[in-house]
């Protein structure tokens, strides 16, 4: 049986805006389409998304390249210099060797240890807005986020500013389409963030602190340590992950919040504060989707699927399919399923997890104190792959 093919409407505004309706469509209509722009076979539904994120048969790397992963990409090669040791890109051996080395310089003991750091910097960036009207990104979850992250890295403050412009720069890779000017100006992002931190480690090796990048340069596993690349790629990979989903989480969450007629104002009072992160982090998922390689001819969703083909899990679908979550499209606080796929599943689970849930639990704390109001309807940033809006004008 073919898979039905579709021409996936990923940069059509109107489907930006809302993508929940087409996407329920796609689910509803057949468990696989073929998308005819990329020729990826999308996932929509939840089971199957699951299946994917733990079966053998699909791999987070390039099958071509799995023996070799220093390849020589010509145009675009400091931005592969950094995505080379990429958990996000790597299997087998290699990433649980490194996945584990980096688990173990990034414990939950490290994390809970930032929580008095976090409650200062949000208490102290509110204080600082108008809160007649202020940017809820650009104002409060960027450089909250930005901070946290560099914080725990041990990353200059001074630095931050260059932070949020590589990483803006180097994320536009990550979506479906990318025009020759992103990839030129990512290339660039790249560049001289691979730089910056190659010397960076260089000063952490000779005067040791108490921050990740010490850690990550020191840790060690039955005589294995990270090399120089490694770390620089996990750095990079930390910066990039550990902010831009959690600022579209704050920005996505209040916006879901108003446009449901849900007062934020002492919400943490009527629901668990835990609830309410994963209820809205189900509900518009920051991070949209996932590839795969599909490693040996197989079968999903009762269609074939050839070896050395691309899949994708559209996590944001999987999360509303009301075979997993009764009335998915509803924001229900106390619903006993809170198990939803936005920070993926299997190997490849999100590693920050334990981060992002403190950050945007001791931030919302905070926004909950006041009835945080959107002035105007905010304008999507325009890519499907990260979630996000351009601004988020508020009032507290
Ligand atoms: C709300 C915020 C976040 C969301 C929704 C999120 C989501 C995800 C998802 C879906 C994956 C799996 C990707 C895949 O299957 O290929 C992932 C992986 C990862 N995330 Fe997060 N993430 C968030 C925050 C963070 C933070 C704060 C950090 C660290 C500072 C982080 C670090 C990572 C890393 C290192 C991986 C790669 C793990 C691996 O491939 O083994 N994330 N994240």
């Amino acid at each position: 049986m073919n898979i039905p093919q579709i021409e996936f409407p990923n940069s059509d505004s109107e489907f930006i805006k809302n993508p929940y309706p087409y996407l329920k469509e796609l689910r509803e209509s057949s468990s696989l389409h073929l998308d005819t722009l990329s020729d990826l076979a999308l996932i929509t539904r939840f089971e199957d998304v699951k299946n994917v994120q733990t079966n053998k048969f699909f791999s987070s790397a390039d099958p071509e390249e799995i023996e070799n992963p220093n390849r020589n990409e010509e145009e675009h090669e400091y931005f592969w210099k950094t995505e080379n040791f990429s958990l996000l890109n790597l299997e087998g051996q290699l990433h649980s060797d490194l996945r584990g080395l980096v688990a173990k310089a990034f414990s939950n003991r490290q994390v809970q240890e930032l929580r008095p750091f976090m409650e200062k910097r949000s208490s102290d960036l509110l204080s600082e807005v108008n809160h007649k009207e202020f940017d809820l990104l650009k104002d409060y979850a960027q450089p909250y986020s930005i901070s946290v992250i560099g914080q725990l890295l041990g990353v200059p403050e001074e630095q931050y500013d260059n932070f949020l412009y590589w990483s803006n720069c180097i994320v536009k890779m990550y979506d479906l389409k990318v025009s020759a000017k992103d990839g030129e100006e990512a290339e660039q992002a790249a560049r001289d963030f691979y730089e910056y931190i190659y010397n960076l480690i260089d000063e952490k090796v000779e005067n040791p602190q108490n921050d990740m990048i010490s850690r990550l340069s020191e840790v060690s596993e039955n005589d294995q340590k990270l090399t120089k690349d490694q770390i620089i790629c996990t750095v990079i990979l930390l910066l990039n992950a550990g902010h831009e989903a959690t600022v579209n989480t704050i920005g996505n969450s209040i916006v879901a919040l108003n446009q449901n007629n849900i007062s934020t104002e002492g919400l943490n009072e009527k629901y668990e504060i835990k609830n309410i992160i994963e209820e809205l982090i189900r509900w518009d998922s920051p991070l949209q989707f996932f590839q795969r390689w599909v490693l040996e001819d197989t079968e999903l969703g009762g269609y074939e699927l050839k070896k050395h083909s691309k899949v994708a899990m559209l996590l944001g679908s999987a999360n509303r399919d009301d075979g997993a979550f009764k009335d998915a499209a509803s924001i229900n606080f106390e619903r006993e399923n809170l198990n939803h796929t936005s920070f993926g599943g299997g190997v490849h689970f999100c590693l920050g997890a334990h981060l992002a849930r403190l950050e945007l639990e001791v931030s919302l704390l905070n926004l909950f104190k006041y009835d945080v109001k959107v002035l105007k309807e905010p304008v999507r940033t325009g890519a499907f792959g990260i979630r996000g809006f351009k601004e988020v004008l508020v009032s507290t």
